[in-house]
């Protein structure tokens, strides 16, 4: 069972594994952009958190979000195919909440293949609302769809 404390910041040494996890799960079919120097990149960013799950050293999942003064967006978001439905990406999605309510930010913005039912559902399920759709976003082969998530306010 995956625990809070199985999330924390990424770590050079994950570059090429998080980045192996987005060609294969997320830019299929598509021009590979996620490269390991990209993930380096971000995570050296100051304005950009990359967060994984780890159990021993068993990477399970990633996420990478950046940080603008108003609002945030998260950029990419995946779990290893033989740990879906046991939670992982939404102990990845609250910690990056967590950390928005620290840093005062109200609204998460996402875009997301029109074709990938299952992080629609996902992203649904965690009260993202559809707002807009990109046509031919994704390198002329796909749409986008985009999402919006309003947070509520820290507990007083
Ligand atoms: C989308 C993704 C990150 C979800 O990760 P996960 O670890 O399986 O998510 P969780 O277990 O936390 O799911 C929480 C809830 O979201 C919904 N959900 C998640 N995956 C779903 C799916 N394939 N179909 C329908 N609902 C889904 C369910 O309500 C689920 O709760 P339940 O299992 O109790 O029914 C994962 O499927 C993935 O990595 N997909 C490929 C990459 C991708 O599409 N990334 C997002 C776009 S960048």
């Amino acid at each position: 069972m995956i625990t809070e404390s199985d999330i924390g910041l990424a770590v050079p040494d994950d570059a090429v594994a998080i980045a192996a996890l987005s060609r294969r799960v997320i830019e299929h079919g598509l021009e590979w952009r996620w490269t390991p120097q990209r993930v380096l990149a971000s995570m050296a960013d100051a304005d950009t958190n990359v967060v994984v799950a780890r159990q021993f050293n068993d990477l399970l999942g990633f996420a990478v979000m950046r940080y603008a003064d108003e609002e945030a967006h998260l950029l990419l978001l995946a779990t290893q195919p033989r740990c879906r439905r046991q939670g992982v990406g939404s102990m990845l999605l609250a910690w990056l909440e967590s950390t928005l309510q620290v840093a005062g930010i109200r609204t998460i913005k996402l875009e997301t293949r029109s074709g990938n039912a299952g992080a629609r559902a996902f992203y649904k399920h965690h009260g993202f609302v559809e707002h807009d759709r990109r046509s031919g976003y994704y390198q002329g082969v796909e749409d986008a769809v985009r999402y919006l998530k309003q947070l509520g306010l820290p507990d007083a």
